[in-house]
């Protein structure tokens, strides 16, 4: 499967051999076909590399069934009308396309990434007429978080989330991710595994690619998602805990109230659930409630065509 190996470092000094991107065997579905996974590419004058217009989806297949495929594919469609562009492909295409490309793969377990993009027809600011594409790519990627179960360590992210009227901030939006790598960046860099952003306001707001939950006294708090996604991950632990009768508070939170909490964890289709250990210096310990909705999730993800 893999061509060449290419030795790399990961966050944690640990050597691992992972092939680049650009150079896997495979197929890759590319404005309505598919190509060689190697064949896959743009021009360096698109529009899209340096402006940020494009959006995407990140999402998971379980027993080679894609998890939410429809939900992404209408976030998708919802995230370019929010950057001012349609995209050319059905909804029922998309999700055909998606499984398509995971079949493809032959992988049981894996992530799929959806993007669409504005083209090379036009460079500047205005480029109203460029074709918008679409590609697909799906392959094996295990836990978004190495050892995820043991609690991952957030600092405070020296960048905060923009107010509403700042960006499209319920796109998901290739743009918007410019301050999350920043600030995962300066997290690696001090020795933790992922940064907790505060949004404009001063508010917690989520982690640079997932979503916050914390428990207190057996009920769960998750910030109002009012400037950033309300992650369909986000939606389905909600949908779970109160399934089990956990009460679930969306609501304000504030930074000094953080340390009151005794369970935290992270939610989004590629951290799926992963508890938090620590949060700049206070500590938490994975407990009942994480637990429960962790037994949860898995259960629901094995089902075929869960929703
Ligand atoms: C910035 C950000 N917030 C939240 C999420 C969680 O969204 P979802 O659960 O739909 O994957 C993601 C992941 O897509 C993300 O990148």
């Amino acid at each position: 499967m893999v061509a060449r190996a290419h030795k790399l470092k990961s966050a944690w000094s640990i050597p691992v051999t992972e092939p680049p991107y650009h150079d896997r065997d495979g197929w890759i579905w590319m404005n309505g076909e598919f190509v060689p996974w190697r064949d896959a590419s743009v021009h360096v004058l698109t529009h899209a590399l340096h402006y940020a217009s494009a959006v995407f989806e990140g999402e998971r297949a379980y027993g080679g069934s894609i998890f939410l495929s429809r939900q992404h594919s209408e976030r998708l469609h919802y995230s370019a009308k929010l950057m001012g562009f349609e995209i050319p492909y059905s909804l029922d295409a998309l999700d055909a396309a998606k499984q398509e490309t995971v079949n493809r793969t032959g992988l049981d377990s894996a992530y799929v990434r959806a993007f669409a993009w504005r083209g090379s027809e036009k460079m500047g600011v205005s480029a109203r007429e460029n074709r918008i594409n679409v590609s697909i790519a799906a392959w094996h990627w295990g836990d978004y978080f190495p050892d995820k179960l043991k609690g991952i360590r957030l600092m405070m992210a020296p960048w905060t989330r923009p107010a509403p009227h700042t960006a499209p901030c319920q796109a998901k939006a290739s743009g918007l991710y410019m301050i999350c790598t920043l600030s995962k960046h300066a997290a690696e860099n001090a020795g933790f595994n992922d940064a907790l952003m505060l949004d404009w306001r001063g508010q917690v707001a989520e982690a640079t690619g997932a979503n916050i939950f914390l428990v207190r006294d057996g009920a769960l708090h998750t910030p109002t998602p009012d400037s950033f996604l309300n992650g369909l991950t986000r939606q389905t632990v909600i949908k779970l805990a109160r399934a089990r009768g956990i009460e679930v508070i969306e609501r304000a939170i504030w930074p000094n109230e953080l340390a009151s909490f005794n369970e935290v964890f992270l939610t989004g289709s590629a951290a799926e659930i992963t508890p938090v250990a620590e949060i700049a210096g206070m500590k938490f310990t994975p407990g009942p409630v994480t637990i429960a909705l962790l037994d949860d999730f898995a259960a629901l993800t094995k089902r075929k065509n869960a929703a």
